[in-house]
């Protein structure tokens, strides 16, 4: 077997499971879950018709990894649209399934392992898909913690030049998850500048970039590449998907962009893997990269419901509205830590919750790992507001009556 399997770390969602093995949900109420951040907006019918539409013929051929002309050119229209960046449909462009596997995928194309100390630089809280494509890659993460005092920006500044030295692969992650922030520009020139240096590449994970709270839509990363006059994008790669888009989770689309010399090679690889994507998906893809108005609309439900559940949980928790995703950062009393069980205080809170109120919120310690002793997720909780208004409404409420009834 390869050895590097047995690095993989259990998903927050198996830990989850493990914390509330022992927990009888109080049954008086029905169970609601902020746990899972799954897109749970209907998918647009246009969408599901051009799906219908393309079975006839799209079952029946073996689709090209680098998708078809009509899909890469959607996606680089799309991309000039939301960031005014011009793309060239052929060379800068490649349909994936799902950023996940593209993220999982572009590590293991990027990284050389015979180079010594081989290093994927990430930010911490994290999504973990970033710290397995390390492992498997042969190389060691290295985690940079986000700051909360500066909405949630991960502190670059703290990365020892050493490490940049060796560091092949850089995740960014804007908007981020579980924090929303969005990466400024100065940022990314910081990051620019690094790569430059070091020879690193920037994989950036924009995937939330359409649920957005601020006026302005989020900086992208060859938006911001542009804007510092790098179009050739050298060393850079943006991952975005349907699935956040679209609420479309299980259709299993999404596209990267940036330097064409990374794209080949990454094509190269994505041809031996078979990650080539179906034409009946291709052809849905299409019309949604095309659509906008879904979009508006699917942000307005987000909009509406974050604006009426996030301060009636400000009122009980120390937790603002994001810059962007579908989730809420909320820190939890330190008082529930309960060091006799071994809990720290987001598990402790996640337990009681469960039990008491029938309420799941992932423990953000899940999501992070310890560092020098700390860990920067601990004492947090993230709850995705994916369900209809009157259920997130409902869970807030039971927040509020679990800690008024605990103080
Ligand atoms: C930060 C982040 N990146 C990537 C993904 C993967 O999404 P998909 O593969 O559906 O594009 C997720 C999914 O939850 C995510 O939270």
């Amino acid at each position: 077997m390869n050895p590097l399997l047995s690095r993989l770390q259990p998903y927050p969602f198996e830990r989850l499971r493990k914390l509330f093995a022992d927990i009888t949900p109080n049954p008086a109420l029905r169970p609601i879950s902020l746990g899972i951040g799954e897109p749970k907006h209907a998918a647009p019918d246009f969408l599901k018709q051009a799906l219908a539409a393309s079975l006839d013929t799209g079952l029946s051929s073996y689709p090209a990894t680098a998708g078809t002309p009509a899909l890469r050119e959607a996606c680089a229209a799309w991309v000039q649209r939301r960031y005014g960046v011009a793309l060239d449909a052929a060379t800068q462009v490649l349909p994936v399934n799902g950023s996940r596997e593209a993220l999982f995928a572009f590590a293991q194309t990027v990284i050389d392992p015979t180079r010594p100390g081989a290093t994927v630089v990430m930010p911490n809280p994290f999504y973990q898909i970033y710290e397995g494509a390390a492992f498997l890659g042969g190389a060691e993460p290295h985690y940079v913690a986000c700051d909360p005092a500066r909405n949630f920006a991960a502190d670059w500044d703290n990365v020892p030049e050493a490490v940049w030295a060796r560091t092949q692969l850089l995740f960014v992650c804007s908007p981020g998850n579980p924090a929303g922030a969005v990466m400024p520009l100065d940022e990314w020139q910081r990051l620019f500048e690094l790569s430059d240096r070091h020879g690193f590449v920037i994989a950036s994970d924009e995937c939330y970039s359409e649920i957005y709270f601020r006026d302005d839509a989020p900086l992208g990363g060859l938006e911001a590449a542009q804007r510092l006059g790098r179009t050739d994008f050298r060393r850079l790669m943006m991952f975005t998907s349907l699935s956040k888009r679209s609420n479309v989770p299980g259709l299993r689309s999404g596209f990267v962009a940036g330097d064409a010399s990374l794209i080949k090679p990454f094509l190269l690889y994505r041809t031996y893997h078979g990650g080539a994507m179906s034409p009946v998906v291709q052809a849905a893809s299409v019309a949604a990269w095309g659509d906008e108005d879904h979009v508006v609309d699917n942000r307005r439900q987000y909009r509406e419901k974050f604006t009426q559940v996030t301060p009636l949980l400000a009122q009980v928790l120390d937790v603002a509205l994001p810059d962007a995703s579908f989730y809420l950062w909320a820190a939890v009393p330190a008082s529930f830590a309960d060091a006799a069980a071994g809990l720290s205080a987001d598990e402790a809170f996640a337990r009681e919750l469960l039990a008491q109120y029938n309420v799941t919120v992932l423990p953000g310690s899940y999501l992070a790992r310890e560092v020098g002793g700390a860990n920067p997720g601990t004492g947090r909780v993230r709850m995705a507001l994916v369900a209809e208004p009157a259920e997130c409404l409902e869970a807030a409420g039971r927040i509020q009556a679990f800690l008024s009834r605990r103080a």
